[in-house]
């Protein structure tokens, strides 16, 4: 693996808090003798599957790393959502079963037609429905029970396909069990799903072709794995140009102190293993991917004291993000976009992401990189797009780009989430809507 390039500002929260700020960490240096490196927060299990860095001695990192991540990995994760955890209710922190904002009305009807089994064994941390899904292929990563896959599979229709995969075998056979329920529910006349025992770091293994899905999801799932950028590379391999990664994980305000990325129950929680979230733009760009589109992001509260104490300072939200896959291509103007209201379910208006909405018929002025994912992807035959000053032929409104109020990072975006949900009546204010499970 190269270098990750120039070292990142150090993260501090507020006047007081301090990356290394939980409690037993004292004040940490980035690097080998203190927290770990982003190279190696990020590479995880490759390094020690390979025995460490080629034909260097393991150092006290790599000893470390394996400590994390021999449990972590396989058994531990397995196990904790294959024997530890019978249910949603059974998690300690709402990390797993959080909604953002209220789901709509034709997803809140899929997810009513999942088995009450499936659901109930359902520890997402997000809603990871996308739009405009008609036919698509979508592959999801850690498919946990199946619950997303069931309702995505209603969504693509006969003609689209979803694949889940997930390596704790429990959970692949509660999905499994179920596909007849789902298909005869549905009218279809052959199945639309495969669930597939395996690793999301390894989709090769698992059989899975270069470009072959229009969209992955995942949901809560990366946070369990400690090579994320191996996750990240797979997808952008089994991609489709213009495809997108629509996925919900956990992030973390801070870089982790050692002994809450090493805590079994708080990486099973999903937290212990959360990115810290300006990682991500980090590594989507090493990829290749545009950078990341922030959707939602709401707080995770934890119900526990103990796994309070060790948070410490640490903050986590769930967020949604949408990371593209678009051909190269020269630089993209500004640009001038028009929605007509085509998409499914989304006949009104098109909430893209938490900076861009996009109402029938009315102009929206966006920047390049929103133009070039509009032009490059599935949303493409929905939009209307013109160089920025041309005149367009329509009557609705018109708003203009402000580059200045773009939001990326989710921990603000969750604030505003937050005040307004403190300025709303309480009913409004809750974040359980329609079956989404919440806490
Ligand atoms: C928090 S649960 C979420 C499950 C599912 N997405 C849902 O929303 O119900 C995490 C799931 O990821 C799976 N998982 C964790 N690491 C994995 C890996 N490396 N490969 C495949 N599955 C993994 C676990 O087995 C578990 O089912």
């Amino acid at each position: 693996m190269g270098t990750l390039g120039p070292e990142r500002e150090v993260r501090t929260r507020g006047p007081t808090a301090q990356v290394g700020s939980c409690p037993g960490a004292g004040p940490r240096e980035r690097g080998p003798s203190g927290a770990l490196g982003l190279e190696s927060r990020l590479l995880g299990t490759q390094v020690l599957e390979s025995g460490g860095r080629g034909d260097m001695a393991p150092t006290r990192d790599d000893e470390i790393r394996k400590d994390v991540q021999v449990p972590a990995v396989g058994p531990m994760a397995a196990n904790y959502y294959g024997q530890v955890l019978k249910k949603s209710a059974d998690l300690q922190t709402n990390a797993c079963v959080t909604a953002a904002r209220p789901v709509p009305k034709h997803i809140r009807e899929a997810l009513q037609n999942v088995n009450e089994e499936v659901s109930l064994r359902y520890y997402g941390c997000g809603l990871v429905i996308p739009e405009c899904l008609e036919n698509c292929w979508i592959l999801d990563l850690g498919s946990g029970s199946g619950r997303d896959c069931y309702a995505l599979s209603q969504l693509v229709g006969e003609k689209g396909h979803v694949t889940g995969i997930d390596m704790t075998e429990g959970q692949v056979e509660v999905a499994n069990k179920y596909i007849e329920y789902h298909m005869e529910k549905y009218g279809f006349q052959s199945p639309n799903v495969t669930f597939i025992h395996g690793y999301i770091e390894k989709l090769g293994e698992a059989g899975i072709k270069n470009e072959s899905y229009d969209i992955v999801i995942s949901n809560c799932v990366i946070n369990l794995v400690p090579d994320k950028q191996q996750v990240l590379q797979e997808v952008y391999r089994v991609l489709k140009h213009g495809g997108e990664l629509y996925f919900s994980d956990v992030y973390a305000s801070l870089e982790l102190p050692e002994e809450v990325r090493t805590h079994k129950v708080l990486r099973g929680e999903c937290l212990g293993g959360a990115l810290y979230w300006k990682d991500l733009a980090i590594l989507a760009q090493k990829i290749g991917f545009c950078p990341p589109r922030l959707v939602t992001a709401n707080f995770i509260t934890v119900q526990n004291k103990e796994l309070e104490n060790m948070i410490g300072d640490c903050r986590f939200v769930s967020a949604t993000f949408r990371l593209f896959k678009l051909p190269k291509a020269g630089p993209t103007k500004r640009c001038q976009v028009i929605y007509n209201g085509g998409i499914t379910g989304h006949e009104k208006e098109l909430i893209f992401d938490a900076n861009f909405t996009f109402k029938k018929d009315e102009t929206v002025e966006v920047d390049e990189e929103t133009a070039a994912i509009l032009k490059n992807s599935r949303f493409a035959q929905d939009f209307l797009i013109r160089p920025n000053g041309e005149k367009l032929p329509t009557c609705g409104g018109y708003t203009a780009f402000e580059a200045k109020d773009i939001i990326t990072d989710p921990f603000k975006l969750a604030e505003g989430s937050d005040n307004a949900k403190s300025r709303s009546p309480p009913e409004a204010a809750s974040s359980c809507r329609g079956t989404e499970k919440c806490c």
